[in-house]
């Protein structure tokens, strides 16, 4: 996918509009985990490096029109940019007039989903976001899936625009998994539901060549298949989907679980047979004779990718094919990345973060990747050429 790259742009002395993901979750005003300010650095360095005055704008979450949204503040995350880049990040509440910016310096936007323009995608607000530069640098995979003013629009009224660093390594990423990938591609889903993820699905049936499935989502193809799945979480109206999805690719289904009858710290994991489910009962795991050969599958796959758990891994009962699938993806040879809330948190859990190969910033935004979808963010950029 050609794009320009940040060492094609003359940067010294100019000043550049990175779009940062520092959309990270919070608790009162802790950073619980920034994964993401992190991952937003090496751009921001590079262009501060290259003589650049930086202005730095991302969204945080999902203000309310009218309401009290002061709790959405960026001040946190000015803080811990201030404190990873070793240098003053003022936070920037008024700037539709202009701000002052000089070679070195770093200013951070208040919450752009302040401004009602963002997610309509305003041509105004667009206007003035590229007045306050000369280059413009979408470095924010994680929203390149909406089409707002500052990750879209944007780039209209700008000369010089560009992917950042992270950005850049995303897209080669999810090409190399997905493009041209070293086969066999082994594709490892989980989570709660099909629905969410059925286009995923649907696209890597044609993609690749074994999908492994867990979490809640297999309750779906287990029931779909004729087996009794006691309690738990199901999506009957997806079983046409399922069944088709299942003939049209390689799925091995689930051949132990793990089940319980309540769902708390100190509920007991039975093993079952998948077909020996007790009515009372709820998959929460998949089985380890499911482990061992879902492992198996990845320790001989040239391309593995994963989102979602293969149960409620947050229990310690209830963890341990979660477990198995990751330390085996963590030491297969084959490329592996994963994305998604749910499988970061995973990989931090066991430990495995050093051991994947690329770990993907976005959530839905990398899940529309691999459903083979365009994704507004990066087309913009792809016309600005
Ligand atoms: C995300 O967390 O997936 C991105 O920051 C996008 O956030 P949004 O779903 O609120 O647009």
């Amino acid at each position: 996918m050609r794009v320009n790259k940040l060492a094609d742009i003359q940067l010294d002395n100019r000043r550049v509009l990175i779009r940062a993901d520092l959309n990270v979750p919070l608790d009162g005003t802790t950073i619980t985990n920034d994964l993401r300010i992190r991952a937003s650095i090496p751009t921001i360095e590079f262009a501060l490096a290259h003589g650049a005055g930086v202005v730095v704008v991302s969204h945080l979450g999902r203000p309310k029109a009218g309401s009290d949204n002061t709790h959405l503040s960026l001040q946190p995350v000015a803080d811990r940019l201030r404190l990873m880049l070793n240098r003053p990040v003022n936070l920037v509440k008024e700037w539709t007039n202009g701000l002052d910016l000089g070679s070195g310096e770093v200013k951070l936007l208040e919450n752009i989903r302040f401004e009602s323009g963002e997610t309509k995608n305003d041509s105004d607000l667009a206007r003035s976001l590229a007045s306050l530069c000369d280059v413009y640098v979408n470095d924010a995979f994680g929203t390149a899936h909406r089409a707002h003013a500052s990750t879209h629009g944007v780039v209209e009224y700008v000369t010089d625009s560009c992917a950042g660093l992270l950005l850049a390594s995303e897209i080669e990423a999810l090409e190399r998994a997905l493009a041209n990938p070293k086969r066999p591609l082994v594709a490892v889903l989980g989570g709660s539901k099909i629905s969410g993820k059925l286009e995923v699905l649907h696209n890597l049936k044609n993609v690749a060549d074994t999908l492994l499935v867990g979490g809640g989502m297999a309750n779906t193809f287990l029931l779909a298949a004729g087996t009794p799945i006691g309690n738990s979480l199901v999506e009957s109206e997806l079983i046409d989907d399922a069944r088709a999805i299942r003939q049209a690719s390689d799925l091995p289904l689930p051949v132990d679980v793990m089940t319980a009858e309540t769902i708390n710290d100190g509920s007991h994991a039975f093993l079952r047979l998948t077909d020996a489910v007790r009515s009372q009962e709820s998959i929460v795991d998949i089985g380890p004779e499911t482990a061992r050969r879902y492992a198996k599958v990845i320790a001989e796959a040239g391309t593995v990718i994963w989102n979602g758990p293969m149960g409620i891994f947050e229990y310690p009962q209830f963890a341990d094919g979660t477990r198995v699938v990751a330390d085996a993806i963590a030491d297969s040879n084959a490329f592996t990345l994963a994305g998604g809330g749910d499988t970061v948190a995973a990989i931090e859990q066991f430990d495995i973060s050093d051991r994947i190969d690329y770990i993907s910033t976005g959530g839905g935004a990398f899940l529309e990747f691999i459903e083979g979808k365009s994704l507004p963010g990066i087309e913009a950029l792809k016309r600005s050429k």
